[in-house]
């Protein structure tokens, strides 16, 4: 989950580089550094200076030379070798002509290290990239030129990359290539680029294209060529990108987060808005899979990560209930790993903001190879999630730049949800006016939404009484347990203290001996049909001394009696509540860590997209 970024061609070189860093820092914070290549001459800046890292390159950087065309820059997320600068990319191979960057890892980087060293390589770092730089000089050294020499190293490793090349002695080229790891390239007359992600050269370029796997690329000022690793000519997909970068700032917010908790009303209204034909079909955004095998899905799994995970949580009770399908989840890190059973007709469901997260990816590629049918919930479109799928549901929920996910998960439950009623109509399992109802209790939702968030006052009231608190619990039954989950994970990541998420039934079984004053415990008590079981919980712990929080529906009349605070909620059907009622708790979470001075925005060791294993 490093950012890279590299231009060809440019009279702005470093101010490209530099910028582009600045937007791929919330990709990985923990160093950065950039390379500058000119006719035989390569100069380096690195730092390591936690989320300051591209600020302190940017001062580093005060003395480059200004009048090299090409260079590649790095923002890091250290997996091999500390977050220092001399793990800091770019990397340099012995003559110091080769400069690499490199996002994901070299999974047989110890071998590659002792077969080079045995050849007389030094290595200047303890990370995994760091062989790249040696490989290709050896290759170098046979007289290949960048592209082949690239080519040909990357035939040696094994693992994941994004990959970009430089040699002092080959000045206008930069070799680029990828495998899992996300790559694009872009171009505007006499400039070519490449970067992890869209936004980086999204005010540079003016056409975008697509690397997928095992592609090499050759970057040139007159623009550029791919190929395979056998070396055969492949052609790059143009990418179609209608963001501009008002998207990505902060429009006006102190923080992204908060811009982001904001805009989730548009983020359900936008990822349902003209989703249903006359006929009542759903509109997909890529549709490879026949209605017939639809209806005849047998079991649906669901494999996600982090907050996506929580939303295909909410999923399983919508699909099970309306659809009658049995559902699993699945964290999509162990799914790969346990030998899944994929029988005729089970349908896997990857769900994934980015769409690039290697756990998802290779979870629903392993189930694609054991012969599952791939629907991808994808929040960026042309992702590598969303490439590989049968079928794509785009949620709509706009670039996401804070690390914790918000609006992501409103509109991941509300395409979820979307999906589930479809699989229900081709099923036949709900009728055609009971469909018509829910859909339009979905629609229902962004105004509530809207409405718990007019409320934020109230939350940031109770939060300023918490500040002293350090242990939490969130409770729910039914969909309000995959909302507990989502709650305590945002307060883990924003504020950095303990919380978990529990099902209020299980309390009993363990966590309640943990129960004492000064435990804060979150009760999400909004499904009417658990409502009386929920508040039972909730009297189980305030008998123990525990400081109670309730999220309550603003008709519950026997909520205040139990709880110390109340946050409201509009009530709305059971099934759409998780998308309400994790506004007060992302709330709760962001005005703890705004009281706590924490960043909210980039909270430590957590980068935004997880494209390591
Ligand atoms: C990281 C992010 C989380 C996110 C998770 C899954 O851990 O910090 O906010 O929920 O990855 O990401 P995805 O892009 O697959 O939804």
């Amino acid at each position: 989950m490093c950012g890279i970024i590299g231009v060809v061609g440019s009279t702005e070189t470093l101010a490209t580089l530099l910028e582009g860093l600045q937007r791929l820092e919330y990709r990985g914070y923990d160093s950065a550094g950039i390379a500058l290549v000119h006719a035989g001459h390569t100069w380096r800046a690195r730092t390591a200076a936690g989320t300051e890292s591209v600020a302190a390159l940017r001062v580093e950087c005060e003395g480059a030379p200004q009048d090299y065309r090409s260079g590649i820059g790095h923002t890091r997320w250290a997996t091999h070798g500390a977050p220092e600068a001399v793990n800091a990319h770019p990397h340099l191979d012995c003559s110091g002509h080769v400069a690499i960057i490199h996002n994901g890892i070299i999974e047989n980087h110890s071998e590659l290290r002792e077969i080079l060293t045995g050849r007389g390589h030094v290595f200047t770092s303890v990370t995994d990239s760091e062989v790249v730089a040696h490989l290709v000089e050896e290759l170098r050294g046979r007289g290949l030129e960048l592209l082949d020499a690239v080519r040909h190293a990357l035939l040696e490793v094994r693992g994941a990359f994004a990959i970009a090349v430089m040699d002092a002695t080959e000045p206008d080229v930069i070799v680029a290539a990828r495998r899992i790891s996300p790559l694009v390239v872009g171009t505007a007359p006499g400039v070519s680029y490449l970067a992890s992600d869209v936004p980086a050269i999204l005010d540079r370029a003016t056409a975008f294209y697509a690397v997928n796997d095992d592609e090499v690329v050759r970057l040139g000022p007159e623009g550029f060529r791919a190929v395979d690793l056998e070396g055969a000519p492949v052609r790059l997909r143009q990418l179609q990108i209608d963001w501009d970068l008002e998207t990505a700032e902060k429009g006006g917010y102190d923080d992204f987060m908060s811009k982001e908790i904001a805009e989730q009303p548009h983020a359900v209204y936008a990822t349902l808005l003209d989703r249903r034909r006359r006929d009542g079909s759903i509109v997909f955004d890529e549709l490879r899979i026949s209605d017939e095998e639809l209806r005849d899905v047998k079991r649906v799994v669901l494999v996600a990560c982090g907050t996506s995970n929580h939303a295909a949580q909410v999923a399983k009770y919508a699909i099970e209930r309306w659809a009658r399908l049995s559902v699993e989840v699945d964290i999509a890190s162990e799914y790969r790993y346990r030998d899944p059973i994929v029988e005729i007709g089970t349908l896997v469901i990857g769900v994934s903001q980015s769409g690039e997260t290697i756990d998802t990816i290779q979870a629903t590629r392993e189930a694609q190879r054991r012969g599952a049918r791939v629907v991808a919930i994808s929040n960026i479109v042309d992702s590598s999630l969303a490439r590989e799928a049968d079928a794509v549901l785009y949620t709509r929920a706009g670039l996401e730049v804070s690390v914790a996910s918000t609006k992501a998960f409103v509109a991941q439950v509300a395409a979820l949800e979307l999906l589930a009623l479809r699989l229900a109509q081709l099923r036949g399992t709900l009728a055609p006016e009971e469909i018509d109802r829910l859909l339009e209790g979905l629609h229902s939702v962004s105004g509530h939404i809207a409405t718990s968030l007019g409320r934020r006052d109230d939350v940031a009231g109770v939060a300023a009484q918490l500040l002293d608190a350090h242990d939490y619990f969130f409770l729910g039954r039914h969909v309000g347990y995959p909302t507990a989950l989502e709650g305590a994970l945002k307060l883990k990541e924003l504020t950095y203290l303990h919380a978990e998420g529990y099902a209020a039934g299980e309390l009993k079984h363990g966590p309640l001996a943990l129960i004492e004053p000064g435990v804060i415990v979150v009760a999400v008590t909004t499904d009417p049909v658990m409502h009386e079981k929920i508040l039972s919980n909730v009297a189980e712990v305030k008998a123990r001394g525990a400081t109670v929080v309730a999220v309550a529906t603003d008709d519950d009349e026997r909520i205040d009696a139990v709880a110390d605070y109340v946050l409201r909620v509009p009530a709305t059907q059971s099934m759409f509540a998780p998308m309400i009622d994790i506004v007060p708790l992302q709330l709760l979470a962001y005005s703890l860590a705004r009281g706590l001075g924490r960043n909210v925005d980039r909270p430590r060791n957590l980068a935004k997209t997880v494209t390591v294993e």
